[in-house]
């Protein structure tokens, strides 16, 4: 794999107005991941790194099919990592009630685009 650009997701930055963007492009990674018939099992911020041109996902040896049994367990387990992260470490710009079982269903199921559509009413 070639070096990627940016930094991890743990050590960057991010200014207030990108914060859910990030996450949604980190979440769309997955969906496509998913799309593509994997699931990570191990997302955290310290296997993203963010760039101006965008997102990667790497660290993947332990990736399972979806179709192993444990499958969508391990799903839900990333979605909220990944979320429960952006949450604890942006807490005015992230919504502090998020659906992470819905959000790793519609995951599962290619319909995800926003995080901002799983927060609690
Ligand atoms: N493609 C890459 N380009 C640049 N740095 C990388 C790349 N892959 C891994 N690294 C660096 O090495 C660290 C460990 O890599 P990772 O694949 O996450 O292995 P593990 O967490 O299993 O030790 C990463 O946190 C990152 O700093
Ligand atoms: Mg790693």
């Amino acid at each position: 794999m070639e070096k990627f650009a940016g930094v991890e997701l743990e050590r960057a930055s991010l200014p207030s107005e990108q914060v859910v963007g990030v996450c949604d492009l980190v979440l769309r990674e997955v969906r496509d991941a998913y799309d593509a018939g994997f699931v990570h099992a191990d997302m955290s911020q310290h296997n993203v790194a963010v760039a101006e041109s965008g997102v990667t996902v790497f660290d993947w040896p332990q990736a399972v099919a979806t179709d192993h049994e444990n499958a969508d367990e391990f799903l839900e387990r990333d979605v909220t990592n990944v979320v429960s992260f952006f949450q604890q470490k942006y807490p005015q710009e992230m919504p502090d009630d998020v659906g992470y079982r819905a959000l790793a269903a519609a995951i599962a199921d290619g319909e995800f685009g926003s995080v901002a559509a799983f927060a609690a009413e």
